[in-house]
C-alpha cells in the first residue's frame, strides 16, 4: 500500500471545487476567480521590454539566479516599497515565486505540527492551505468591515490550547472580504500585539489597486507603520500589478527571520524564475508600472461601479453587503441558515458563478456568505451576470 505523509491527510477536494468542474460550460458569466483581466495585462509593454534586452541581459534572463532574488530586482523593487513607507533599510527582502510562495516559507519557519495560528475568518484559502498543510492547528477571529475584533483575538490568545505562533491578516481589499482596515483598527492590533511575541504576516497582494486616492493613510500597512516591539513578516506581489504568470512576489522580513526563510527557500526551488525577475526589473526600473498601475486602477473601478449599480438594483433587500474601495472582490452575507452551495448550483445551471463563503472559513461552517469578483469580468457581462445570481439568491431565500 502506498503510505502518504500525515500532512497529506489534511488536504482534500471541497465540494465546491466539484460543483466549480460543472462552472466550466462555455458562455458561463465567472464572478469566481480572483485573476486580472486578461484583456488589461502590459502585453505592449513587456513586448518592448524584451525586444530591448541586450543579448546579456537575456542570457541573465535565461540563466539560475540568487536564491535572494536578482541584485537589480532587489534594488527597484525596494526602491518601490521604499516609496510606500515601507522600512527597506531595517529588513531583508526576500524575491519569492509568488506570495504564495512567501507564505508557505512563513509557514514552514514558524509552524511545527499541532501548533497554534491565528488567522481572519474569512480567510484567504491559499494561505489557509499552506498553513493546514504543516498541521496548523488553525484558530480564526472575526473580521468587520474595517478589521478584526481585538475583543475576539484577545479570547482567541487566551484561549489557545498552546501560544500562537503567528498572527495571519490581509489588512487592504481583503480576500474574500473585501474590507480595507481602518487606521484606527490598525492602531488597535499594534497597541494589543505589542510584546506579545507573535509574529504578524501581513498579506498585501492587492493595496495598489485603491480606487480613492485619499485612502492613502488607511492604506499604509502596518510593516510601514513600523511598530517596535513585534515582528511583522510583510509579503507582496506582482500577481495583480503585472501578472499571476510570472510567478513573483516577495517578503520583507526582519534579518533574523529572514535568515531561515532563505534557507528554507533554496530547498523549495532555488531560485524564482529569473526570466520573469529581468521583466519585473525594468517594468519598475523604467517607471512603466506606474502608468500601468493608474490604467488597472480605473479598469477595476469601472468594473466594480458596474457591479455596485447591479447589486443595488437586482439583490434583495436583506443581502448584507459594503462597496470595497480597491481590490477585487465582493462579501455577500446572506441571512442566517441561508445555503449559499444551493444557490451556487442554480446560479451554475443558468450561466453565472461565484464562490460560496464556506470555502473561506477555517472552520468550514459559514453556509451563508458568497464572494463574487468583478475584476476578470466585463461592465457588459457584470449586467448579465448579477441578475442571474439574484435570482438563485431568491430562488432559495425567498
Ligand atoms: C490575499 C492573497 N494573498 C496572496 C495571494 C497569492 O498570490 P501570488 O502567489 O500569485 O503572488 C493571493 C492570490 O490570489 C491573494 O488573494
Amino acid at each position: 500500500m502506498t503510505r502518504f505523509s500525515s500532512a497529506t491527510k489534511n488536504l482534500r477536494s471541497s465540494e465546491i471545487r466539484d460543483l466549480m468542474s460543472l462552472a466550466t460550460k462555455p458562455g458561463i458569466i465567472s464572478f469566481a476567480g480572483g485573476m486580472p483581466g486578461n484583456d488589461l495585462f502590459p502585453i505592449k509593454e513587456i513586448d518592448t521590454i524584451y525586444n530591448t534586452l541586450t543579448v546579456a541581459e537575456k542570457q541573465v534572463a535565461m540563466q539560475y539566479g540568487p536564491t535572494n532574488g536578482l541584485p537589480a530586482l532587489l534594488e527597484s523593487l525596494g526602491e518601490f516599497l521604499d516609496q510606500k513607507g515601507l522600512p527597506v533599510s531595517e529588513n531583508r527582502l526576500l524575491i519569492t515565486t509568488g506570495s504564495l510562495q512567501a507564505i508557505n516559507i512563513l509557514a514552514k519557519a514558524f509552524i511545527d505540527r499541532n501548533d497554534t495560528i491565528i488567522v481572519e475568518n474569512p480567510t484567504f484559502i491559499g494561505a489557509l492551505s499552506a498553513f493546514k498543510s504543516y498541521q496548523a492547528d488553525v484558530i480564526s477571529v472575526p473580521v468587520g468591515n474595517d478589521g478584526m475584533s481585538i475583543e475576539h483575538l484577545e479570547k482567541a490568545i487566551h484561549g489557545a490550547p498552546k501560544d500562537p505562533k503567528f498572527l495571519y491578516i490581509t489588512p487592504s481589499f481583503h480576500n474574500p472580504a473585501g474590507i480595507l482596515y481602518s487606521a484606527e483598527a490598525k492602531n488597535n492590533l499594534i497597541t494589543f500585539m505589542t510584546g506579545k511575541e507573535i509574529p504578524i504576516i501581513e498579506d498585501d497582494a492587492y493595496s495598489e489597486l485603491f480606487f480613492h486616492p485619499e485612502d492613502a493613510d488607511r492604506l499604509k500597512p502596518i510593516k510601514a507603520i513600523n511598530p517596535k516591539g513585534i515582528d511583522v513578516c510583510y509579503t507582496g506581489s506582482f500577481s495583480k500589478i503585472i501578472g499571476p504568470g510570472l510567478r513573483l512576489g516577495w517578503m520583507l522580513v526582519p534579518q533574523h527571520i529572514y535568515e531561515k526563510c532563505e534557507l528554507i527557500k533554496q530547498s523549495f526551488d532555488a531560485c524564482s524564475p529569473t526570466f520573469s525577475q529581468v521583466l519585473a526589473d525594468k517594468f519598475l526600473r523604467t517607471g512603466a508600472i506606474y502608468p500601468y498601475l493608474d490604467f488597472i486602477r480605473t479598469e477595476y473601478a469601472l468594473r466594480a461601479n458596474a457591479m455596485f449599480d447591479a447589486l443595488e438594483s437586482h439583490l434583495p433587500q436583506y443581502v448584507e453587503w459594503v462597496r470595497p474601495r480597491g481590490g477585487f472582490y465582493i462579501w455577500l452575507q446572506l441571512p442566517e441558515g441561508a445555503d449559499a452551495a444551493a444557490i451556487l448550483k442554480i446560479a451554475i445551471e443558468k450561466g453565472a458563478v461565484f464562490v460560496t463563503g464556506k470555502t473561506f472559513d477555517p472552520e468550514g461552517k459559514k453556509n451563508n456568505c458568497m464572494r463574487i469578483s468583478y475584476c476578470n469580468t466585463s461592465p457588459e457581462m457584470i449586467r448579465i451576470g448579477i441578475p442571474i445570481i439574484a435570482e438563485a439568491i431568491r430562488n432559495i431565500c425567498g
